[in-house]
């Protein structure tokens, strides 16, 4: 969609313009951001975030995320806002941070499950900038991933085609996501911030730009609110386990001779040639935490199609900047182990 400088192209424009026509009138668009695809629809629109619902089929209690083209409209959505979150908007967006703030009166109990936050964003993807641009000053795009309640976020148009196609009114291609994993959720008591889902920026990050350390929130299993921070989320059909390298030649030693198919993940470099068979694959990751997290969802869409019985995967080092990538294999793999 976007020209060789970066722009975006009289095409694009045109289905951006479109969309636009559609979000105004109700309907459920799919665009991409900077993180993973959304599926979007006009906040103040009860029937259209109705919608969105079903189409994920997601529990109604599960807020969503309201995303705004420009700080200008921060104060509108949101009220009583921390210095510490508004100097993290003012360093981080556009981009994927989201923030979790005392919701105004303009914000419908539809899209925050009926609490008194909301979370925020701006995303960092010129066509979700331009739509947000082109449905006009006053609206905002609530928007989840756009998957299946509790499965991988899409990083591209075709994961989307994939599940929601004839689900959704439009979907804009804007191609594969530069960041890969969701947004960073940071919530705030006073000027005391906590992540509610470690993402797209690391908590080191966060902690340079407001000088004291982010209260971590672990294991939230019980609190329903923050559907990503359930125990099962984020996962494949296919049941994934997750081994340190030296476990995982043994087990896949041990699945081989079951007669399964296999798919064998790894990262490390580590050696599993001798399981060359037609049953089993080896596919290593980048070593980095950067673009591991910005191939790891394509990889698990790309796999978890029936062919495959497993997949393995090798864990990733315990890291902060690897903190987004352990948090989704652990949930990927929740029920599995
Ligand atoms: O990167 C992202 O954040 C993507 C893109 C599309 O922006 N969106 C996304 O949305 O991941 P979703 O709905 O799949 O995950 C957002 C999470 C949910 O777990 C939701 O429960 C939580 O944010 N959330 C939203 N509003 C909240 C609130 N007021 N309080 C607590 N959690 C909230
Ligand atoms: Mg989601």
């Amino acid at each position: 969609m976007t020209t060789s400088t970066g722009k975006l192209n009289q095409d694009a424009l045109e289905q951006i313009a479109t969309a636009a026509r559609i979000l105004n009138k109700g309907g459920v668009v799919a665009f991409p951001t900077e993180t993973v695809y959304g599926l979007g629809a006009d906040v103040t629109n009860e029937a259209a975030i109705r919608k969105i619902y079903e189409i994920k089929r997601r529990p109604e209690n599960h807020p969503l995320i309201v995303h705004i083209g420009d700080m200008t409209q921060l104060e509108y959505w949101a009220q009583e806002i921390p210095q510490s979150a508004l100097k993290l908007a003012e360093y981080f967006w556009p981009g994927p941070l989201t923030l979790i703030l005392k919701r105004s009166k303009h914000v419908p109990n539809s899209v925050t499950g009926g609490q008194d936050t909301v979370g925020i964003r701006i995303p960092a993807h010129p066509v979700a900038l331009a739509l947000l641009d082109a449905i006009g000053p006053e609206k905002a795009l609530a928007a989840p991933s756009a998957n299946l309640y509790g499965r991988i976020s899409p990083t591209s148009a075709a994961h989307v085609q994939t599940v929601l196609n004839k689900k959704v009114d439009m979907i804009l291609d804007g191609g594969t996501c530069e960041i890969g994993l969701e947004s960073t959720i940071l919530g705030f008591e006073r000027e005391n911030v906590s992540m509610l889902r470690p993402g797209g920026i690391p908590v080191t990050a966060i902690e340079l730009v407001i000088n004291k350390p982010v209260q971590l929130k672990k294991n939230q299993s019980s609190e329903i609110r923050v559907s990503g921070s359930l125990p099962s989320h984020y996962a494949p059909a296919t049941p994934l386990k997750l081994y340190p390298a030296d476990k995982i030649f043994q087990e896949a030693q041990r699945l081989s001779k079951q007669d399964v198919r296999l798919v064998i993940i790894t990262w490390s470099g580590i050696d599993l040639s001798s399981f060359d068979s037609s049953n089993v694959r080896h596919v290593r990751m980048p070593q980095d935490p950067i673009n591991y997290g910005k191939h790891l969802y394509a990889k698990l869409h790309q796999y978890d199609d029936k062919t495959f019985d497993y997949i393995l995967m090798e864990s990733p080092p315990e890291l902060p900047d690897w903190l987004a990538i352990n948090d989704r294999l652990q949930r990927a793999s929740y029920t599995q182990t």
